[in-house]
C-alpha cells in the first residue's frame, strides 16, 4: 500500500500535528439568564446546572466565568407575567432591571463582551417575538418596538445587540436607529437563520416565554429549507449585520457550512437549550459521556464553519480546559 492514512494517527502527538479544527475559549459566548430580585439562583428544570440569577449572584457567577476564560455572554431576561403586555413596553423602560443590570455588569466588567437580546417574547403577554393583532404577528409595527429596545440596550452599555425575532427588515431598521442615536460602534449579531425548532423547549421554560397561541412558523424558518437560509443571510448582510447566526446548531451543520462558504461575515452558531438538555439527560442516565460528547458536538459546529459558538456548555468546556 502506498498510502496508509493510519500513519497520521499513530500517536497523540501526530494526531495533534494534523488536527484541522481547534476550540478555544476565545470563540464562545455563554448564554445566561437574569431575573429580578435578590439572592436568587433558580435552576431551570430542563437545563441541569443552568440557573436564573438575580443580579447580585450573577455578578459573582460572571467573575467566576471570566476567571475560567469566558470573554463574552449573551444575557436573557426573565420577567414575571404581570410585567408583560402586548407592546412589550417593559423592554424600553429605562428603569427596568434588565437594562440596569447591563449597565452594572459593564461597569464591573468593562472587558466582558455583553450581547443583549432584541425580541419581544420575554416581555410580551402573547409570548411572541412580534406584535400580535387579531392573531397575526405584524412585521412593520414590531420593527418600531425592536428599534426602541435596541437603542435602550445600547444606552445601557450592550456591546452587541442580538435581534432574535426573525422579522423582515429588522437589521436595517435597528442599524438606522442605533446610528441616529450615535451608537455607531454597537454591533449587531443577527439571528439570521433561525428555524422554527422544537429544540427551544427548555429555553421557553427558562423564561416562561412560550407563545400563548399558535407557533412561530410565520416568522422562524421551516427546518426543511436550506436555500432560503442564503436569502436571509444576504438580506442581513446588505442591511448591515456584523455577524450572521445559525440556530439551532447541531441539526443544522449543513446550513452553517453553506453560510460559511457563501459569506464574508463571521458566522456564529447557537447550540440551543434542547441540544444541551439532551447531552445532560443522556449523561445523567449513564448512557453517554457528557464531557466527550460535549467536546465532539462543539468541535462539529466549529468544523462546519462557525467561528463563534453560543453554548450553555461554555462553562463546562472552560472547566475541561482548566483541568
Ligand atoms: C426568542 C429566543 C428563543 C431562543 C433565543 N431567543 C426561543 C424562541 O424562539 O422561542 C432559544 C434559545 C435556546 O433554545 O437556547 N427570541
Amino acid at each position: 500500500m502506498l498510502i496508509r492514512p493510519r500513519r497520521n494517527r499513530k500517536s497523540a502527538a501526530i494526531r495533534h500535528l494534523v488536527q484541522e479544527t481547534q476550540l478555544s475559549m476565545h470563540y464562545f459566548i455563554y448564554p445566561m439568564f437574569i431575573t429580578d430580585g435578590k439572592n436568587l439562583k433558580i435552576e431551570i428544570k430542563s437545563m441541569p446546572n443552568i440557573f436564573r440569577f438575580s443580579l447580585d449572584l450573577l455578578l459573582i457567577e460572571i467573575a467566576e466565568c471570566m476567571k475560567l476564560g469566558i470573554e463574552a455572554i449573551a444575557l436573557f431576561p426573565h420577567y414575571e407575567e404581570h410585567k408583560k403586555d402586548p407592546l412589550a413596553s417593559e423592554s424600553w423602560n429605562n428603569q427596568t432591571f434588565y437594562l440596569r443590570a447591563i449597565a452594572t455588569i459593564k461597569s464591573q466588567f468593562p472587558t466582558l463582551i455583553l450581547m443583549s437580546d432584541v425580541a419581544m417574547d420575554p416581555y410580551s403577554s402573547d409570548g411572541h417575538d412580534g406584535f400580535v393583532q387579531d392573531g397575526k404577528i405584524l412585521n412593520d409595527e414590531t420593527l418600531e418596538i425592536l428599534g426602541r429596545m435596541a437603542v435602550a440596550q445600547a444606552k445601557a452599555g450592550a456591546d452587541i445587540v442580538g435581534p432574535s425575532d426573525m422579522m423582515d427588515g429588522r437589521i436595517a431598521y435597528i442599524r438606522k436607529e442605533l446610528d441616529n442615536e450615535g451608537f455607531i460602534d454597537v454591533s449587531i449579531m443577527s439571528y439570521s437563520v433561525k428555524y422554527a425548532s422544537a429544540f427551544y423547549g427548555p429555553f421557553r421554560d427558562a423564561l416562561d416565554s412560550a407563545p400563548k397561541l399558535g407557533d412561530k412558523k410565520t416568522y422562524q424558518m421551516n427546518p426543511a429549507n436550506s436555500r432560503e437560509a442564503l436569502l436571509e443571510a444576504q438580506l442581513d448582510t446588505q442591511e448591515g449585520a456584523d455577524f450572521l447566526m445559525v440556530k439551532p446548531a447541531g441539526a443544522y451543520l449543513d446550513i452553517i457550512k453553506i453560510l460559511h462558504d457563501n459569506s464574508t461575515l463571521p458566522i456564529a452558531a447557537y447550540q440551543v437549550s434542547g441540544e444541551y438538555a439532551m447531552l445532560k439527560a443522556a449523561s445523567q442516565n449513564g448512557w453517554i459521556d457528557y464531557q466527550k460528547c460535549m467536546i465532539e458536538s462543539l468541535m462539529a459546529i466549529k468544523r462546519a464553519g462557525a467561528s463563534i459558538i453560543l453554548s450553555y456548555c461554555a462553562k463546562d468546556f472552560a472547566l475541561t480546559l482548566a483541568k
